[in-house]
């Protein structure tokens, strides 16, 4: 039905009127113009619309009036709300109000097209018949005001096509709310796929990003499509989008303006529709300023921006999470906390966040024994989770090196020395009893021995 469909515009600005109109009528949608909210309700009482789009600052009955209005009388009509540029509460207010959809001025006859197609889409009408209540993913556990804050928000704009950059910093969850937010979506049902654009060098991450055709250069065996492309329909990550070089950047930007996107050494652009998400854990603003990221692309990205607060900054989410993660690793058997020990926890500054966290509460559980935890069962300060240490163990003693999945090391401890540390601790805690020391660090008998006899460990057999 969408290109046929009937939209009320309300807007007191005639010359946004007339571009609306100009824009809209080309596309063959039946305009109906007003340039206040009184005569929006007068039309939406004697007619009916597909849907309403409406300026958020009107004299006399404003646009969130005007869409209160419509609750009020129950009408179905989806609206999309014309936000004032920059003013991100404006938007954020207007999706909490029950919007469709928000557009920030000024806006392109593009833009304006792009979201009047998706808002009047069967999708989204689906989804918003179903009063929007998608499949979550895994739970995000606070009660910090900040944070909480910041989930209304993210799910108020998850209904909404707008960009969202996620700021914090890292293991602070920003991917858990960039996959928050695709899974609270009308996208949910299509692919979410990130990439990380600090992990590979600009040439390899354009081919990643766009995708290549055969022998667009050496090496290109074969067509390769790109991670855009295969986002089709659904939501892109682009994770540390800081690190991207600034060549690259421009032709980010591009295929942003123009929802199009060229692969490496291909004829013509393929139409992309993807809802885009990016995060960083520097401060992309100074990054600007440094002359090392674009700031065009900035604007673009920066449409709704979110930022986590570190975990040393929300005390009660420490006990909370450390519960959280102990019953995850041990069920609902798992000791409480000694207040001692959760002082020890809060007093500790976090540098890798929950992520570090999670690791730590993952060696207590295993080193306390089912007892009630110690401070020194947490190993903090030591980055790494048991498991990445297990799969180094596993590499280099028993198995042909792999390509080592699994490792994550970004403290300046070596590896040889957490696992020494590691080894001592469990044993230690286990008295001795090699076997099951072995047994809970997931390594052989023999691979224990070989280690121990490396470190001269004196112990009873
Ligand atoms: N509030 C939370 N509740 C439960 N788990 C969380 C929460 N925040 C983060 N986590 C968990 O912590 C880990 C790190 O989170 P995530 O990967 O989203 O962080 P990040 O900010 O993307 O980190 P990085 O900057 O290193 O990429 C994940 O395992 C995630 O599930
Ligand atoms: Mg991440």
């Amino acid at each position: 039905m969408t290109r046929d469909a009937k939209i009320l515009v309300a807007d007191d600005d005639p010359q946004m009127q007339l571009a609306i109109q100009s824009c809209l009528a080309r596309s063959g949608y039946q305009l109906t113009m007003v340039g206040d909210g009184k005569s929006a309700t007068e039309k939406l009482e004697s007619d009916s619309f597909d849907l309403v789009i409406t300026d958020q600052r009107m004299p006399e009955m404003t646009g969130q009036e005007l869409m209160s209005w419509i609750q009020r009388k129950e009408i179905a009509t989806p609206v999309i709300m014309i936000t004032a540029h920059g003013t991100i509460t404006q938007a954020v207010e207007a999706m909490q109000a029950g919007a469709a959809d928000f557009i920030a001025k000024p806006f392109s006859t593009e833009d304006l097209e792009r979201i009047v197609e998706r808002v009047l889409s069967p999708e989204n009408a689906a989804f918003r018949a179903k009063g929007k209540k998608a499949a979550k993913g895994r739970p995000i556990i606070t009660n910090d005001p900040i944070m909480i804050r910041m989930l209304e928000v993210a799910e108020a704009v998850a209904r909404s096509d707008a960009t969202v950059l996620i700021q914090g910093e890292s293991g602070t969850g920003k991917e858990l709310i960039a996959r928050l937010i695709h899974a609270s979506s009308p996208r949910v049902h299509q692919p979410f796929v990130a990439v990380n654009c600090a992990a590979l060098p600009a040439t390899l991450l354009e081919s990643e990003l766009f995708g290549h055709e055969k022998g667009a250069f050496t090496g290109a065996q074969n067509r390769k499509i790109g991670k855009f492309e295969l986002a089709q329909g659904g939501t892109i990550l682009l994770d540390e989008i800081s690190e991207m070089e600034l060549a690259l950047q421009a032709k980010l930007l591009r295929v942003l303006q123009e929802r199009e996107v060229d692969r490496v050494g291909g004829q013509s652009p393929i139409s992309i529709d993807v809802r885009v998400l990016a995060t960083t854990n520097r401060n992309l603003e100074e990054t600007v300023k440094a002359g090392k990221f674009r700031a065009d692309l900035y604007y673009r990205l920066n449409v709704i921006p979110l930022t986590l607060p570190p975990l040393r900054q929300r005390l009660s989410d420490i006990k909370l999470l450390v519960e959280h993660f102990m019953r995850q690793y041990l069920g609902d058997e798992a000791p409480a906390l000694s207040g001692e020990v959760l002082t020890a926890l809060q007093r500790h500054p976090w540098p890798g966040n929950v992520r570090e966290l999670q690791n730590a509460v993952e060696r207590a559980a295993i080193l306390s024994r089912g007892q009630t935890p110690r401070e020194a069962d947490f190993l903090l300060g030591q980055a790494n989770s048991l498991a990445s240490q297990v799969t180094v163990e596993v590499t280099q003693s028993d198995a042909e090196p792999t390509s080592g999945a699994g490792l994550s090391i970004r403290s300046g401890t070596t590896v040889q020395e957490m696992e020494k540390a590691l080894i001592l601790e469990t044993l230690r805690a286990t008295e001795n009893n090699r076997t099951l020391a072995a047994k809970m660090l997931g390594i052989s008998i023999r691979t224990l021995r070989n280690k121990l006899h490396e470190y001269n460990f004196e112990g009873p057999e």
